[in-house]
């Protein structure tokens, strides 16, 4: 359990004030009582220029988290790896897959995996701490592991793919993890890009800490290109996990965004680069 929970947004696609930099990416820098994480990592620039005016020392971090194997969430590994040498990065052992957005318009397609290998990482010093499988990586700190798929995800990008032994095939995001932190007020569910889904990744999030309702839920919801319906949906799946704060970033989008907002009313919080969140 740990008495207070905070959350520094490092990286977004937006700013909260002049003079940070906004890059398409997702890095969060948490502390709890115990440990100062890194959880994803944006593609690298805006992690670089925005700790520095933040004031944030990366040297500092116990360890870094990476939720999926996307380019926006683990670019910023290698400048991480130069301010804090030997540092331990929990993530699942497929992070490294071929990733690609495949377009119909083929010049629109692109490799959107992770820029770095795993022997690469390890060059510069990396301690990879990969596994499939729910963890504790600390005292009320959990990952999730894989999540399982009982329900089709509110959004289901069909031109994410990975490629596997030649063969384009559609991603399912095996290796994405959220990451669970035990607060005074509940569990705090942190995800990187909810590719699995909200619902998919709320019950995972449930069924491995043994709880009955998550306190909070903070980071990219995937709701960019969601309908208005679809949206409404997601909110009232977030309400009947009996969620009270939530804190959007990254992928959720401007609508989803509003509504969010309408539906939580000053338990809604807005975590661009450069805004912060503490529990309680
Ligand atoms: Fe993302
Ligand atoms: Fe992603």
């Amino acid at each position: 359990m740990n008495s207070k929970v905070e959350i520094f947004c490092l990286c977004d696609n937006n700013i909260y004030k002049k003079g940070l930099y906004g890059e398409h990416g997702l890095c969060y820098l948490i502390k709890t009582d115990t440990h100062s994480i890194l959880f994803d990592s944006g593609q690298g620039l805006a992690l670089r220029h925005n700790s520095a005016v933040m004031r944030h020392k990366l040297e500092e971090i116990d360890l870094a988290v990476i939720s999926h194997g996307h380019f926006d969430h683990c670019g910023g590994l290698q400048f991480a790896l130069k301010q804090r040498k030997s540092l331990p990065i929990y993530a699942h052992p497929d992070i490294f897959s071929r990733k690609y957005r495949v377009e119909q318009d083929e010049k629109d397609s692109r490799y959107v995996g992770s820029p770095y290998t795993r022997a690469t990482l390890e060059k510069w010093g990396a301690q990879l701490e990969l596994d499939s499988k729910p963890r504790e990586i600390g005292p009320g700190i959990l990952l999730t592991g894989s999540i399982p798929r009982p329900y089709p995800p509110e959004i289901e990008d069909e031109s994410l793919c990975i490629e596997v032994e030649g063969e384009m095939q559609r991603d399912d995001f095996v290796e994405e993890q959220g990451l669970i932190i035990d607060t005074v007020e509940g569990p705090l569910l942190i995800t990187g890009c909810t590719h699995a889904g909200i619902k998919n990744t709320m019950e995972h999030a449930l069924q491995v800490s043994g709880r009955d309702s998550l306190f909070a839920v903070s980071g990219g919801l995937h709701l960019l290109k969601a309908a208005p319906e679809v949206i409404s949906e997601a909110v009232e799946t977030i309400k009947s996990f009996g969620v009270e704060h939530v804190a959007v970033s990254h992928c959720t989008g401007i609508r989803a965004i509003a509504r969010f907002e309408e539906a939580f009313g000053n338990n809604f919080h807005s975590l661009t680069a450069g805004e912060s969140i503490s529990f309680p």
